[in-house]
């Protein structure tokens, strides 16, 4: 969602932030704008449409130049992606530019009173709203150090709902200004300079040192006199500091041409940068991180796993590896909804919350609710510094590196190798396994890079196939046990990025209605377990492949090496090496990523940028 860059430092800041906001694209927007602070003045840019627009602009009408700067990529929420809407904003009189992430809530009473004072407002946005106020708020505060905090500590204090804002004023060529209330923005420290990002991709090119904001603060940078974080109260406040462990580079292309190719060529890498560290020479696993005590551990009874989209299919597929390891209850819910259904939670519960981006925010606040209600709550995330893991008791990161195609393929990956770790964990500490079947567990987790790496050097034939598939007005996707969440996500994938209509079913509910809409040619991928898998699942869903056929449809099989039962049935087959079956997902997801990629590409979409998409969802 919006992308959000500032900068403050002795480099050209049109460059800086141009660059910044370019790093930022992944996260999706659909207009782009930038405000620089010269000789006393503001100046500003925005356009509809890709930055390309917006390069344009500034081609034709250069900002000045200058060492302060604010830029923003805005994913329409409050009136549609036009000039006017795209951000900055800036207040009547022109003393200040505002950019925000999030929805002010209030927006419409605060409209109004601005209205009342005799304010024209020139765009549809809720945004605007802060822009009027810090103006005023800005004239009423006194003079000197500090002046802009004090006023944005005004107007945060009457804003309702989710906010990032950073603001800028004309009267000051060295000072920024940035809040948040549960929406992202990290600050960059270099030498000298200072960065604030929606995400450290904005600045990772530049420094590696930032600073955390927490809930409800205030931060002033100022070049000379440097940072000060605030609540919004004014009390004074420490950010914590880290380092960031991404480098640029691993935000680049590197070669390849979409974004997406070259994160699920990561995927091998990065399952063992997920497991780096956390498995024991004994085979046992070794989680210092988790700081829950072995006996709050001992003493959960009942799972939530929470999250959305394709980190919530990771959850569905944990629930089938945690209950059969631990013998605990598992309940997958989607963050939207769990809040609002009033879950049974109590101490003994441990909700494991998953999000790559760690800022998603109907996983945020499923998370508070689980807190307010006493639960204890495990983040599994890729992103360092984030909300998530920030809030939560205790995390397990991914080190997944940064995902910057829409579409989640590592993500995903090392979310179900991080969900197996934590499941496994809990039997080691419970002692419900004996130590040698947790080993040969780790022992089979160690072979996943490699597993995945044989499936990834034999994707060539899949290629082929999407390029078949892609006029298809529909494709389906079964599986049954770990198999049914693989269905549901191949067919998420091929929505987001190939805008073609596809679903995911178990396939034992097939015959309950689904099958009707098969039709002659009607393309069925089926994820088959593996002919060990329990209680004759196997032949199941190989009986099931045989129905949809005999109606007409193209088989696409995706089955273990060695399984001969699916070759007569099979129109097309798709070989993946033998997994054991709770780790399967693992290595069956990728033709299915792979697939979607291509069909997009060969139907000229932008494999990375979908429409209508953000990367991470900061607004419920
Ligand atoms: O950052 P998160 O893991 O919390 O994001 C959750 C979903 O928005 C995300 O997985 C989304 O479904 C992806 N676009 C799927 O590819």
């Amino acid at each position: 969602m919006c992308g959000i860059v500032g900068y403050v430092g002795p480099q050209d800041a049109r460059d800086v932030v141009l660059e910044g906001l370019r790093r930022l694209e992944y996260r999706g927007y659909d207009s782009a704008g930038i405000a620089v602070v010269a000789d006393g003045a503001l100046s500003s840019a925005k356009k509809a449409g890709k930055l390309a627009n917006l390069e344009k602009v500034l081609a034709e009408r250069p900002l000045p130049a200058a060492t302060i700067g604010i830029g923003h990529t805005r994913w329409a929420t409050h009136g549609g992606p036009t000039d006017r809407n795209a951000h900055p904003h800036l207040s009547a009189d022109g003393s200040v530019a505002v950019i925000h992430n999030g929805i002010i809530e209030n927006f419409a009473v605060l409209r109004a009173e601005c209205e009342k004072d005799g304010i024209e407002f020139t765009s549809e946005t809720d945004t605007e709203v802060a822009a009027h106020l810090l103006a005023r708020a800005y004239d009423a505060a006194p003079e000197g150090e500090g002046r802009l905090a004090d006023a944005m500590r005004t107007v945060c204090r009457r804003l309702e709902g989710a906010f990032t804002l950073v603001a800028t004023a004309a009267a000051e060529p060295d000072t920024l200004v940035a809040a948040r209330r549960s929406s992202p923005l990290v600050v960059g420290i270099g030498d000298g300079e200072y960065f604030l990002g929606s995400d450290v991709a904005a600045f990772i090119a530049h420094t590696r040192e930032a600073r955390e904001l927490g809930q409800d603060q205030v931060v002033e940078i100022d070049r000379h006199r440097g940072l000060t974080v605030t609540d919004f109260a004014g009390a004074e406040v420490e950010p914590t500091a880290y380092t960031v462990d991404w480098d640029a580079a691993a935000a680049e292309k590197g070669g390849y041409d979409w974004f997406m190719l070259k994160e699920i060529a990561e995927q091998p890498q990065a399952i063992a940068d997920t497991l780096l560290g956390r498995l024991g020479v004994r085979g046992e696993l070794v989680l210092d991180e988790v700081r829950l005590s072995d006996q709050e551990l001992r003493d959960i009874d009942k799972i939530f796993v929470v999250a959305c989209g394709t980190a919530y299919h990771a959850g569905l597929i944990a629930k089938y590896a945690i209950e059969h390891w631990t013998r605990i209850p598992v309940e997958v819910e989607v963050a939207s909804e769990f809040r609002y259904r009033d879950p049974v939670l109590d101490r003994s519960t441990l909700v494991v919350v998953i999000s790559q981006s760690g800022e998603t925010m109907d996983t945020l606040m499923a998370l508070r609710h689980a807190k307010d209600q006493n639960a204890r709550v495990l983040a599994i995330c890729n992103a360092n510094g984030s909300t998530i893991p920030r809030e939560s008791d205790a995390v397990l990161y991914t080190h997944a590196g940064p995902e910057v195609a829409v579409a989640s393929t590592k993500g995903f990956l090392t979310q179900l190798v991080a969900c197996y770790l934590v499941g496994l964990f809990l039997a080691q500490i419970r002692g419900v396994k004996y130590e040698d079947e947790v080993s040969a567990i780790v022992a089979d987790l160690r072979r996943l890079p490699e597993a995945v790496a044989q499936v990834l050097a034999g994707m060539e034939p899949v290629r082929e196939l999407a390029r078949s598939l892609a006029d298809a007005n529909t494709i389906l996707f079964l599986g049954r046990h770990v198999g049914f969440p693989v269905a549901l996500e191949g067919a998420l994938k091929l929505k987001e990025l190939a805008y073609i209509h596809a679903e995911g079913f178990a396939a034992g509910e097939l015959k309950h209605g689904p099958i009707a809409v098969i039709d002659q040619g009607t393309p069925v991928i089926v994820i088959v377990p593996s002919p060990r898998s329990r209680e004759s699942v196997h032949g199941k869903v190989v009986s099931n492949i045989q129905e949809v056929r005999a109606r007409g449809a193209r088989t696409i099989v995706i089955a273990e090496e060695g399984d001969e039962d699916v070759v007569p049935y099979a129109d097309h087959l798709i070989r993946i090496p033998r997994t054991p079956t709770l780790l399967a997902p693992v290595v069956t997801t990728i033709p299915l990523q792979v697939l979607a990629c291509e069909i997009a590409d060969t139907r000229g979409l932008d494999v990375d940028q979908p429409r209508n998409l953000a990367k991470s969802v900061t607004v419920e």
